[in-house]
């Protein structure tokens, strides 16, 4: 009987190692998450003023054909990021290439399709965290780089600090001789035709077309995150917003989650969103719940204070709400992208796009209430061991 149960224990015990030890080569979801923009998101009063004296009409909302727009980008800078994470593993480059294709992209509000400043200049933000040693890099109001992402990555892996604005940050990505500036007008958003001749005394309408960001994480639970903005729409020059401020509109960090943010940036700032959202998550609150308890939060103290926010917690639930009236957001764990602009809209595609086939779509819009799904992950792995070799030891003894 005794030798009966030292076999059970033995098998148990190889049973439950080849497990955890599958459970660990397969390592955690690789998961990649991105927003590019909320809808309903202020202008300067002084701006929206000058719009009324000429009786140009500014609505926050993301009209049809320009949510269709980020849609499209949104699915394409997916696909791009998840690749690096699917062949190279690296957090960083999905978060990287993923922005990348949103600024290129004029349906968004940063690089290529940034606004114009009350002086008719492009003034651009953006930040990249590494979480693992918190390493950070980020630029404040540059006005002649095509990928701001990029020069913040310069800033964080060649320079000994995290932050550089305007002019300097601009000499600094000359310096480098990896890149190169380029002309404001290859910026500015071309929403409308009537942009051309747009002066701070004489404004014409621009499509708000909203921040992007990106949060990644990789089978071993690194975890980056970057935001990137051009800006609002007739704002003082100078004037920064809260992407590029750890713990206001972005924040990674492999022991809590990652969040990037995008909103009326002086409210995410005075309200440290970012921060607030991690403090829930760390305290055990999933990343959806913790996002819109924040937002609510935030609009109970700052009036007309709006906005959404994506996150990835450590163990890899998924988060994205918003309390504006849209928020354009897309995620993949790697079979498939879910994707949406409009409250309730949640539309599933394959993340390997020679499997559908043009415009025969496999598309199937589900109504969901907006929030992430929970994820397995690592640690399910393990569970999922520890209970088998449990049934197998019951068993064979
Ligand atoms: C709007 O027009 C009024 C009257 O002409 C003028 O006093 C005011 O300064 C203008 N507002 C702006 C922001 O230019
Ligand atoms: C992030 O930080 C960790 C710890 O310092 C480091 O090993 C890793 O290389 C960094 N990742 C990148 C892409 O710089
Ligand atoms: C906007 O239009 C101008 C003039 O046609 C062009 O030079 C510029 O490249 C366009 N910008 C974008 C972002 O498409
Ligand atoms: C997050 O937590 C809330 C409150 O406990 C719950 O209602 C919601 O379903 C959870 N969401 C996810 C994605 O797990």
């Amino acid at each position: 009987m005794a030798r009966q149960l030292w076999r059970g224990v033995v098998f148990a015990c190889i049973t439950f190692c080849m497990i955890i030890s599958h459970a660990v080569a397969q390592g955690g979801d690789k998961i990649l998450i991105i927003h590019g923009g909320a809808g309903s998101v202020r202008i300067s009063r002084q701006f929206l003023k000058l719009c009324d004296n000429y009786s140009i009409t500014i609505t926050g909302t993301i009209t049809p054909a320009h949510g269709t727009a980020k849609k499209v980008a949104m699915l394409a800078a997916i696909r791009a990021g998840y690749a690096a994470l699917q062949t190279e593993d690296d957090a960083q480059l999905a978060v990287i290439e993923a922005i990348k294709v949103m600024e290129d992209s004029p349906a968004f509000n940063a690089g290529t399709g940034s606004v114009r400043s009350a002086s008719g200049e492009v003034e651009m933000d953006a930040i990249i965290i590494n979480g693992t040693d918190l390493g950070t890099g980020a630029v404040g109001a540059v006005r002649h780089i095509k990928n701001p992402i990029t020069l913040a990555r310069l800033v964080k892996d060649t320079s000994e600090h995290v932050f550089l604005v305007g002019y300097q940050a601009e000499l600094f990505a000359l310096n480098s001789n990896q890149m190169n500036l380029v002309p404001t007008s290859s910026l500015i958003a071309n929403w409308t035709t009537s942009n051309e001749g747009w002066t701070s005394n004489h404004p014409r309408k621009q499509n708000r077309a909203g921040t992007v960001g990106a949060v990644a994480v990789n089978s071993r639970g690194q975890i980056f995150a970057g935001t990137s903005t051009g800006g609002l729409s007739g704002k003082m020059d100078g004037r920064v917003g809260d992407t590029p401020i750890v713990g206001a509109g972005t924040l990674a960090d492999d022991e809590i989650g990652g969040i990037s943010a995008t909103g009326w940036g002086e409210a995410f700032i005075r309200y440290r969103v970012a921060s607030r959202i991690a403090g829930l998550m760390e305290g055990g609150m999933n990343a959806s719940m913790s996002i819109s308890t924040v937002l609510s939060g935030m609009a109970s103290r700052i009036q007309d204070a709006d906005g959404g926010a994506i996150a990835i917690g450590k163990n890899g639930d998924i988060g994205f709400e918003w309390n504006s009236e849209q928020m354009a957001w897309a995620y993949s764990k790697g079979v498939d992208i879910h994707y949406g602009v409009d409250r309730g809209e949640d539309i599933n595609v394959p993340l390997d796009d020679s499997v559908s086939t043009g415009s025969t779509t496999t598309e199937s819009t589900t109504p969901t209430t907006p929030g992430g799904s929970g994820s397995v992950g690592r640690k399910g792995g393990i569970f999922f061991g520890i209970i088998t070799a449990f049934i197998v030891t019951i068993s064979v003894v």
